[in-house]
C-alpha cells in the first residue's frame, strides 16, 4: 500500500468505560517503577507534543505553562514535555535547554505540573538535536545567491550545451543562464542534492561529513546532551527522554541510510555507536538514580530505511546499556515528505512515514487505532528474552480504555501513551479513573492539530472550539483570535481531595 492509497474512513472504536471500581483494579491505572527509584502512579502516559508556545528565544511563556498545567490536571502517570533543543541557537518558538538561563523557566514548568497534578504526575522532558533544514527558496534567490557555482557545474553545462566555453564563463553568466533555463536543463546539470535544495529547500544529512560541523557531531553531541540532561535535573524534572525518533539527528544516525564511514554509520554496530555514547555521557552526568529514557523508531517506513529488525536490535542494546525506558514511535521522516510551498520548510509528517507517525481515520484496512503496537510488542519480547526488564511505552491511535488495558494484559507494552486523545481531552485519564468515562471528549483523528503544528501555529484541538461563546472574556484565544487556546475545564462533581499523591 502506498500513502495516497489510504481510502477507508474508519469509525472510532466503540468505548465501554469502566466503573470507578473496575478502573481501580485496572492495569492501566496501576503503578510502575521506572529506573532505580522512580514510581509512576499509573501507566497512563502523555508523549511529547510541541505546541509552538515558547518565545522565539526558546523560553517558557505563560502559554507554555498553561498547556502543561492543563495536561497535569488530567493526572497522567507520566507527562513528557515537548521536544526541547539542546543547543543555544535560534529555533523559533521551540523550547530550549542549551544554556543555564533556561533553567528558571523550566523549573516553573515543573512546579506547575506538580501543583496542578497534585503531585501525581511524573514529568520528563524530551531533549533533541536537529541539523539544518531551510525553507524552499524562490528560484531567483536560489540561482542568484544560494547555489554554489562550481567547476563541475560549469563542466556539466558545457557538456549539456555542447559548448566548451561554458567551462570559463563568469559566475554571473552561469547564474543568469540557469535562472532562465528550462526544467530539463536544470535537472541535467544540477546534482541531486542541488535539485533537492531548489525544489524542497536545503537540508543537511548526518552523513554530510564534508561539512566540519556534521563531521564533528560524534564529538560534540555527547557533551551537549549531557549538559542538557544536567539542566533538566537541576530544573527538577523527574527524568529526561533522549529524542532518537522521527526526522532528527539521532534517528538519522540510527537510520540504514546513514552512510558515514568514520565508524558512526553503515553497519548496525556503527549506527548505534553515537546513540550509545550519548546515553553513556548523559548517564555519567546525571547519575544512576535519575531516569533516562529513549524515544526511537520501531520502523522508519521509508525506502532503504531501518525496519523492525533494526529496532529490535537497537532496543536490546539500549536496554543492556541501562536506559530506564523505551518509547517506541514510527516514521515521521523527511525522506518521503511532500514538496513544501515556496517560502515554507519541508515537514516530516506529510508522506507515508508521516502518516504512520500520526495515523488518521482515513486509512488502509488495518486502520489507525493501535497501529504501532506490534512494534513495541516485538521489541519488548526481544528485551525480555535477553533477560532485561526495561519498560516499553507504546503510542499511536490509542483512544479507549479497552485498547490500553488489552495491550497491557497481552504484555505488548508496559505503559500506554496517547497524544492526540489527550490533547482532545486532557482530563480523559482522570475521567476514566474516577468512573466518568462517558464524559470523555473523543479525538476524531483527522489531524487539525497536526496541520497547525505543520505551520508552527499555536497547537489547539478543533473540539475545544465547540464549547465556547465567541466574545466570552473568560476564554483565552490563540494569537489569531479565532480559537480557544486551552481545553474547556472539567472537575468531577463533589470529588475534591480524592487523588492521593503517588508513593
Ligand atoms: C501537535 C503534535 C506535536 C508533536 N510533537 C512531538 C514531539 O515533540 N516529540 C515527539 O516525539 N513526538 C511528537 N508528536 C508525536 C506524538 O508524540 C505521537 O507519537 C503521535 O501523535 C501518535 O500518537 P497519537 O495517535 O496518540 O496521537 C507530536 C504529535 C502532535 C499531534
Ligand atoms: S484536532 Fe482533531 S486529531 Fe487533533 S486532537 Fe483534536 S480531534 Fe484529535
Amino acid at each position: 500500500m502506498t500513502f495516497p492509497a489510504h481510502r477507508i474512513r474508519h469509525p472510532l472504536p466503540p468505548a465501554h468505560w469502566p466503573t470507578r471500581e473496575d478502573a481501580a483494579r485496572a492495569r492501566w491505572f496501576s503503578p510502575i517503577r521506572i529506573g532505580r527509584q522512580l514510581t509512576a502512579a499509573e501507566r497512563t502516559w502523555v508523549p511529547a507534543m510541541v505546541p509552538w508556545r515558547a518565545t522565539d528565544d526558546g523560553v517558557v511563556t505563560p502559554e507554555v505553562l498553561e498547556w502543561y498545567a492543563r495536561f497535569a490536571e488530567g493526572q497522567p502517570g507520566v507527562l513528557v514535555v515537548e521536544a526541547t533543543g539542546i543547543r543555544d541557537v535560534a529555533s523559533g518558538p521551540l523550547l530550549r535547554i542549551g544554556d543555564d538561563r533556561f533553567i528558571p523557566g523550566l523549573q516553573t514548568l515543573v512546579e506547575t505540573v506538580r501543583e496542578r497534578s497534585r503531585g501525581r504526575t511524573r514529568v520528563f522532558i524530551q531533549i533533541l538535536d536537529f541539523v539544518t533544514v531551510r525553507r524552499r527558496p524562490e528560484p531567483e534567490r536560489f540561482f542568484g545567491r544560494y547555489l554554489e557555482i562550481t567547476d563541475s557545474l560549469r563542466a556539466q553545462l558545457a557538456l549539456w550545451l555542447d559548448d566548451r566555453r561554458w567551462r570559463d564563463r563568469s559566475e554571473s553568466d552561469v547564474r543568469e543562464f540557469l535562472l532562465g533555463a528550462d526544467r530539463v536543463t536544470i535537472e541535467t546539470v544540477l546534482t541531486d542534492r542541488e535539485l533537492e535544495a531548489l525544489d524542497y529547500g536545503y537540508r543537511e544529512r548526518v552523513w554530510d561529513v564534508h561539512l566540519p560541523h556534521i563531521r564533528d557531531l560524534p564529538w560534540v553531541l555527547p557533551g551537549l546532551f549531557a549538559e542538557a540532561a544536567r539542566r533538566a535535573r537541576e530544573a527538577g524534572f523527574d527524568g529526561v527522554e533522549l529524542h532518537y525518533a522521527h526526522a532528527y539527528t539521532m534517528a538519522s544516525f540510527l537510520s540504514r541510510l546513514n552512510a558515514r564511514t568514520d565508524g558512526y554509520g553503515g553497519s548496525r554496530e556503527h549506527r548505534v555507536r553515537l546513540p550509545l555514547e550519548v546515553l553513556a555521557a548523559v548517564r555519567a552526568r546525571v547519575g544512576d538514580d535519575y531516569v533516562v529514557g529513549i524515544r526511537y523508531l520501531g520502523d522508519e517506513v521509508i525506502e532503504g530505511g531501518s525496519d523492525l529488525d533494526d529496532a529490535i536490535w537497537f532496543g536490546v542494546r539500549f536496554a543492556a546499556a541501562g536506559v530506564d525506558y523505551l518509547s517506541v514511535s514510527k516514521g515521521g521522516r523527511f525522506e518521503d515528505a511532500k514538496q513544501p510551498k515556496i517560502g515554507e520548510a519541508v515537514y516530516p509528517y506529510t508522506g507515508e512515514s508521516g502518516y504512520e507517525c500520526m495515523p488518521t481515520v482515513l486509512s488502509d484496512a488495518r486502520g489507525p487505532f493501535g497501529r504501532n503496537v506490534p512494534l513495541a510488542a516485538a521489541i519488548r519480547r526481544a528485551i525480555r528474552s535477553a533477560g532485561l526488564r526495561t519498560p516499553l511505552v507504546t503510542s499511536g491511535g490509542i483512544t479507549t480504555f479497552e485498547q490500553a488495558e488489552g495491550i497491557l494484559e497481552r504484555g505488548e507494552a508496559d505503559c500506554v501513551a496517547a497524544a492526540r486523545q489527550t490533547l482532545a481531552d486532557p482530563d480523559w485519564f482522570r475521567k476514566i479513573r474516577l468512573g466518568y468515562g462517558d464524559l470523555v471528549r473523543r479525538c476524531e483523528f483527522t489531524n487539525y492539530c497536526e496541520g497547525l503544528d505543520q505551520r508552527h501555529k499555536q497547537v489547539t484541538c478543533k473540539l475545544w472550539d465547540r464549547k465556547f461563546e465567541p466574545g466570552d472574556p473568560a476564554v483565552r484565544l490563540a494569537s489569531d483570535g479565532r480559537r480557544r487556546l486551552g481545553a474547556p475545564s472539567w472537575s468531577p462533581p463533589g470529588e475534591a481531595g480524592v487523588d492521593a499523591p503517588a508513593g
